[in-house]
């Protein structure tokens, strides 16, 4: 038996049509995505090329209805797909899952007709890219706290502000941004904006050198007047930070699938080098320290994709996935983090160098405990779910 086809991902608990999916996506990661990989995190570059024909196979606008150029998916598809890109490029997942969750979501959900004629099409075509600038310099966890303002001009508002941190920043080409209209009301008075690049006022700034997701293109941004129609609003006025916390709780699913992608590869690699490496006369998988190791691993991984599995199935059933979201993605990405810190280990010496892939998988991982929200933010979550 194959162990990364385990009893969770077969025909018992998936359908054909999701079999399928997640077979499409492992075989796109193979043939198209592990070549360059090690490069890209070297240098820091971007998978251009293989994004687009990501968008050819339908993955960046996986669970967006057909008539708006999606593929018309549910969300255990989607996680199904995110975890085969991620575990061999966690950058590629997170560009996917950026699209899908942060960007198409809320198009899809709050757009109107003509928002998403005009950019969730492309977008869930996969002929542009999308971005979702929440974070500030002084708003990361208090994500409340905006210091970006949209000043209600009557027919546009004019935006002032810096993001940072922002996935897809350099490549998107459309822009979802949260800023404050009315302080006064607070979050109520809040905003989500639909920004164009090249937009007059709006500079994309550095692009940030990261430990991890090297492959992935982080950038703060920078917006000086930008004049903003009123029709670009998403929502009613003053939605915004419900918009951007609604979308979150989606986005850590997707999460949480790129984090279980890392932590099944470096398991996956793990098993392969321990059958192959020999010490003190067998492979070291015939040694009980590495065993452990493994079984740990294993066991770890398929409980966070129960977690996964459980959380996009909540959604897909249309109830209430806050709490199921955010378990998943707390869990999977310590998972992430224990696994592939076991996994270098495990290969030594090889493990602590780039060809082996699993100290990329290593620096990957911790960004899964980071964005879109912390772990401790996590555990703020599910406490008040579990006592409200
Ligand atoms: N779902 C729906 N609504 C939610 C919600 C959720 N998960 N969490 C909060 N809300 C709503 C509340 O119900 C409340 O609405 P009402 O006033 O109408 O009742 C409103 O939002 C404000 O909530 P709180 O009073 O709880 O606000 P708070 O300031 O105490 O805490 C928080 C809010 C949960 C900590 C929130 O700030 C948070 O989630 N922070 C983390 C931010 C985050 O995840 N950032 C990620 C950046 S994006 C990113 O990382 C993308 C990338 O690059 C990959």
């Amino acid at each position: 038996m194959n162990l990364s086809l385990d009893t969770i991902q077969s025909s018992d608990f998936l359908t054909e049509e999701q079999i399928e999916v997640r077979d499409a996506a492992r075989d796109f990661a193979q043939r198209e995505l592990l070549p360059g990989v090690i490069e890209r995190d070297t240098h820091e570059k971007f998978p251009h090329e293989q994004m687009k024909m990501m968008g050819e196979l339908g993955f960046l606008g996986m669970m967006v209805d057909p008539k708006y150029g999606g593929s018309g998916m549910d969300t255990v598809s989607y996680v199904l797909a995110i975890e085969e890109i991620s575990k061999i490029d966690a950058s590629a997942g997170v560009a996917m899952s950026v699209n899908n969750s942060l960007v198409c979501w809320g198009l899809e959900k709050y757009g109107t007709e003509a928002q998403k004629q005009k950019y969730l099409v492309p977008l869930a075509k996969g002929e542009i890219l999308g971005a979702f600038c929440l974070s500030e310099p002084e708003a990361g966890s208090d994500a409340t706290s905006q210091h970006t303002t949209a000043e209600d001009k009557g027919d546009y508002y004019l935006l002032n502000g810096t993001k940072n941190w922002i996935t897809n920043g350099g490549n998107a080409s459309v822009y979802l941004v949260i800023a404050q209209t009315d302080p006064e009301k607070k979050h109520k008075g809040i905003n989500c904006l639909i920004v164009e690049k090249g937009q007059e006022g709006f500079v994309v700034g550095k692009k940030e050198e990261k430990l991890g997701i090297r492959g992935s293109d982080t950038h703060s941004l920078m917006f000086t007047d930008v004049k903003v129609p009123k029709e670009n609003r998403i929502g009613e006025d003053g939605f915004g930070f419900r918009l951007a916390m609604e979308t979150l709780n989606g986005g850590r699913i997707g999460i949480a699938a790129q984090a279980l992608g890392i932590a099944a590869g470096a398991y996956e690699l793990s098993l392969k080098y321990s059958k192959e490496r020999k010490t003190f006369g067998k492979p070291i998988s015939e040694h009980q320290a590495i065993q452990f190791k493994l079984a740990d691993m294993i066991t770890s991984i398929n409980a966070a994709r129960l977690l996964t599995l459980q959380a996009a199935r909540v959604k897909d059933a249309g109830l209430n996935y806050v709490n199921a979201a955010a378990q998943a993605k707390l869990f999977a990405s310590q998972v992430a983090m224990d696994t592939t810190i076991e996994a270098v280990q495990v290969h030594g010496g090889y493990g602590y160098v780039k060809e082996y892939h699993v100290e990329r998988l290593m620096r990957d991982a911790k960004i899964t405990q980071i964005y879109e929200g912390t772990s401790e933010i996590h555990k703020i979550v599910i406490a008040r779910e579990i006592l409200k």
